[in-house]
């Protein structure tokens, strides 16, 4: 039997996947154990994730970790979390560097604690001259957050007559998302069978592939990426136009 692996297409791969993270918490109530459980879990996932996406030889990785509205779950889920988070960024710098993997942020990051924040610039600039992939962790992120915050730097501009209004065009309303420097996602997953975006990279998806998978977060493994690059890879992707335009456009 062919293993899955080799069915895929190495020069149809997408350089960008960004992934929503979910159902933590279910997988740990299924075994009645504690939500921090599954998160705690959740890492074996992120682990295989990264491996097997770097392997394959994926650019840019985009894991949805810990959204603004998360700040808004029991105390303990989020000091849990976070130090989750602290120990694991902390525990993986070496592994990071030996593969070659750069580590990045997107989010409000100064609404991160002192601790989480320090070790996560730590292993960022540790791993800065990385080259094979680069893993961005969405980390207190939002999608409106982030565009807000881009229209009030626009307006700062603006303000100081350092833009002029008709300047404003979708290149430069990009370069302030916190995304600025990464391509936008050809594909995006969301696990534990959801089929929402969750306030998640609302701008960047605008011509992603959706894959949605019933799995939940901590059993997803190099297989499950495998599955769903195969199923982007047998779509055609049409950016608004017609299949014989693109025939055209391609041969
Ligand atoms: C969603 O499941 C998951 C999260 C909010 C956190 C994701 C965090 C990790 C996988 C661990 C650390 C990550 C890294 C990058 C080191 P949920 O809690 O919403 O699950 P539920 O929907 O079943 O309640």
């Amino acid at each position: 039997m062919t293993n899955l692996i080799d069915k895929i297409e190495k020069s149809k791969l997408p350089k960008h996947i960004a992934i929503i993270m979910d159902g933590n918490g279910r997988w740990a109530k299924q075994r009645q154990q504690e939500r921090v459980f599954g998160h705690e879990n959740g890492v074996v996932a992120v682990k295989e994730t990264v491996e097997a996406a770097a392997e394959l030889g994926i650019k840019y990785l985009t894991l949805y970790a810990f959204s603004t509205e998360n700040w808004n779950r029991p105390k303990e889920e989020v000091d849990a979390l976070m130090s989750l988070l602290v120990k694991t960024i902390n525990q993986e710098t070496k592994t990071l560097n030996d593969n070659n993997i750069r580590l990045t942020a997107i989010g409000d990051l100064q609404s991160l604690e002192k601790e989480t924040y320090d070790e996560l610039m730590t292993a960022i600039n540790e791993t800065s001259n990385n080259s094979k992939m680069t893993l961005i962790l969405a980390l207190s992120y939002s999608s409106k957050w982030e565009i807000t915050n881009a229209m009030k730097m626009i307006a700062e501009k603006i303000k100081n007559n350092e833009i002029q209004p008709d300047q404003i065009n979708q290149e430069l309303i990009s370069s302030y998302l916190t995304t600025s420097n990464i391509p936008d996602p050809e594909m995006l997953i969301r696990t534990s069978g959801e089929y929402r975006i969750s306030n998640f990279l609302l701008w960047q998806i605008a011509y992603s592939e959706l894959y949605f998978t019933p799995k939940l977060w901590p059993d997803f493994r190099k297989e499950d990426l495998y599955l769903a690059i195969l199923d982007y890879q047998s779509r055609e992707r049409r950016f608004g136009l017609i299949s014989e335009q693109l025939n055209n456009l391609f041969n």
